[in-house]
């Protein structure tokens, strides 16, 4: 075969698995053994006289432990919680998830996507993650599926002078995957305070992921949509915080796919415009 063919076989295969991005100039060879690092030599241990009855393993002595997974999940949600509650304000936010290092797919990314819009606009939309166009941008929405965002929120009078867009994630995962679970929880802890701090009147949850994160239910996007749900924020020991309406819409990369569900997303627009105006007539 033609090295030139070997070669797009090759491209087309690494596409497939996702690979679909060039994100540094130098190839990383990660078979490579690591290099030696200075370790203490054991010290021998004396040999033990045989006692007749075996002695418990370690762990039946020492209290019981977590799976080291799950501490470090816990470590990493820990830091996740303590570095967004120190955040007070948007700038501070964005630096502090730039400086986490709990979720992977930072190492993965160009660029942190952190939001785009009106900070002081009564609705906050939030979408899933970004991809490939966002991730070069910074910006999010901004590839096919935002400019289908974009055109329905002008459908109901609004656009990013007047109102706020996040993601749940903000580094976008490889080949446009579905966020992981874990993923999901480590970055939630940023997103709620985001929320906090720009405190909508209104958040539209644009697709399953987004609605199934922040609502805390397992219920696909189908069941969701269309309907108003209470976001409850983080609850302050000085504070109860106060719900606020959340509709959950389809995301516009399902309508890209699937236009004939438009209507049934229109009319969940149409039902978010209605709120706005009763709002801001009260
Ligand atoms: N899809 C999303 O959910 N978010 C983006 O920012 C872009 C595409």
């Amino acid at each position: 075969m033609e090295p030139a063919q070997d070669l797009r076989e090759l491209l087309a295969w690494y596409m497939e698995a996702g690979a679909d991005e060039a994100i540094g100039e130098v190839p990383v060879n990660r078979y490579r053994a690591p290099d030696p690092v200075d370790r203490p030599t054991p010290t021998p241990t004396p040999t033990q006289p045989q006692a007749s009855i075996p002695s418990p393993p370690d762990s039946f002595s020492s209290p019981p432990a977590l799976s080291p997974s799950l501490t470090s999940t816990n470590n990493v949600m820990k830091s996740a919680s303590e570095l967004a509650a120190a955040a007070n304000d948007l700038a501070a936010l964005a630096e502090a998830l730039a400086s986490f290092d709990g979720c992977a797919l930072r190492d993965t990314a160009t660029n942190l996507v952190f939001a785009d819009g009106n900070a002081d606009s009564q609705v906050m939309i939030i979408g899933e993650a970004p991809g490939a166009d966002e991730d070069r941008q910074g910006r999010p929405f901004v590839g096919m599926d935002g400019q289908l965002l974009d055109r329905m929120l002008a459908s109901i009078g609004l656009d990013r002078s007047s109102s706020y867009i996040s993601n749940i994630l903000p580094w976008r995962p490889p080949g446009n995957r579905k966020p992981t679970p874990n993923e999901v929880t480590v970055c939630l802890p940023f997103l709620r305070r985001h929320i906090e701090l720009i405190n909508p009147k209104i958040l539209v949850l644009v697709g399953g992921t987004s609605a199934q994160a922040l609502l805390g239910v397992a219920h696909g996007i189908p069941r969701l949509r269309g309907r108003w749900h209470d976001y409850t924020g983080v609850e302050r020991a000085s504070e109860k915080a106060s719900p606020i309406p959340a509709m959950p819409i389809f995301h516009p990369a399902y309508l890209l796919r699937k236009p004939g569900m438009k209507r049934e997303a229109w009319r969940d627009l149409r039902k978010i415009r209605r709120r706005l105006d009763d709002l801001n007539e009260a």
